[in-house]
């Protein structure tokens, strides 16, 4: 066995991913590989593949078929958390917070991080800036790490009056900056940020001690992450400009279905292969 030590090792033989490791790959310069997943089937897809698997509440839009992360509860957190868990990933797994589990009071805060950890999470992920600071000090101080969230946050998106690009504005910038900061001070482990210009993406990663995760916010954060449904081309229609589809997945998987409809409509499923035989005995004595 080899061993180069600029070579990572495979994902698939890797130990269980921590946020120590994290921070380390961060100080190293390895960049952090991070997808959504909502369900034990993707997560057993992606599992070899990436670092950290984010049970998003973009599950409220991509598979419960919402037109933002709003109306998601607790309740279907906490079930898409379980299903995913129960895939025993090797990467990090984190969820979202949704809308109003962290904003009412801290013990609801905590019962609600904490429910999402009992049920296989290893870390929880909140969206905002300094006004969540007492929330994330609470969280931290019970154990529970926290990524924060910050940029075009989708629970914003009534107060920022649609899904726009954040922080073109000099003060907006200076605010992200100093929020990133702010968080990081109250203890995040890592901070998601989402549609931003790629030049402050990279400013706020180079104030930070932590690894920042971009989603449309250019190259220079410490890792990457999309939506597993965007990636893969399942989702077929307007697509945000940050977003890179690598494969046709509808329309993969439109062609194979059309090619089942097809044969069951041919009588050409199921064959013999997909039969069970009669035992011949049982057969002789039937006719
Ligand atoms: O909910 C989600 O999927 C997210 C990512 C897009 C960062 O928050």
């Amino acid at each position: 066995m080899s061993h180069h030590p600029e070579s990572a090792p495979s994902p698939a033989t890797a130990p269980p991913v921590t946020i120590p490791m994290l921070q380390a790959w961060r100080a190293e310069g390895r960049r952090i590989v991070m997808v959504t997943a909502y369900d034990a089937a993707m997560a057993r897809l992606v599992d070899p593949l990436v670092d950290v698997i984010l049970v998003g509440d973009s599950v409220g839009n991509v598979c419960l078929g919402f037109d933002t992360t709003l109306p998601v509860s607790m309740a279907m957190m906490n079930h898409h958390v379980e299903a995913v868990a129960r895939s025993r990933p090797r990467a990090l797994l984190v969820a979202d917070m949704p809308f109003l589990s962290f904003h009412l009071d801290l013990p609801d805060t905590i019962r609600n991080a904490g429910g999402l950890l009992q049920r296989g999470a290893a870390a929880v992920k909140l969206e905002g800036g300094a006004a969540r600071v007492p929330a994330v000090r609470a969280l931290v101080e019970c154990e529970i790490p926290v990524m924060g969230h910050l940029g075009l946050t989708p629970q914003s998106v009534n107060a920022m009056g649609g899904f726009k690009v954040q922080g073109r504005a000099v003060e907006a910038a200076r605010r992200l900056l100093d929020d990133a900061k702010r968080l990081e001070d109250a203890g995040c482990f890592s901070l998601v940020l989402e549609g931003i210009p790629a030049e402050l993406g990279g400013r706020i990663t180079q104030a930070l001690g932590i690894p920042t995760i971009g989603i449309g916010a250019g190259p220079d954060c410490s890792g990457q992450v999309l939506v597993l449904h965007d990636l893969l081309g399942l989702l077929p229609g307007r697509k945000a400009k940050f977003v890179r589809t690598y494969v046709d997945g509808y329309g993969l998987l439109q062609a194979g279905l059309s090619a089942y409809a097809e044969d069951v409509r041919a009588g050409r499923f199921p064959g013999p292969a997909e039969s069970y035989a009669l035992p011949e005995a049982v057969r002789a004595a039937l006719d």
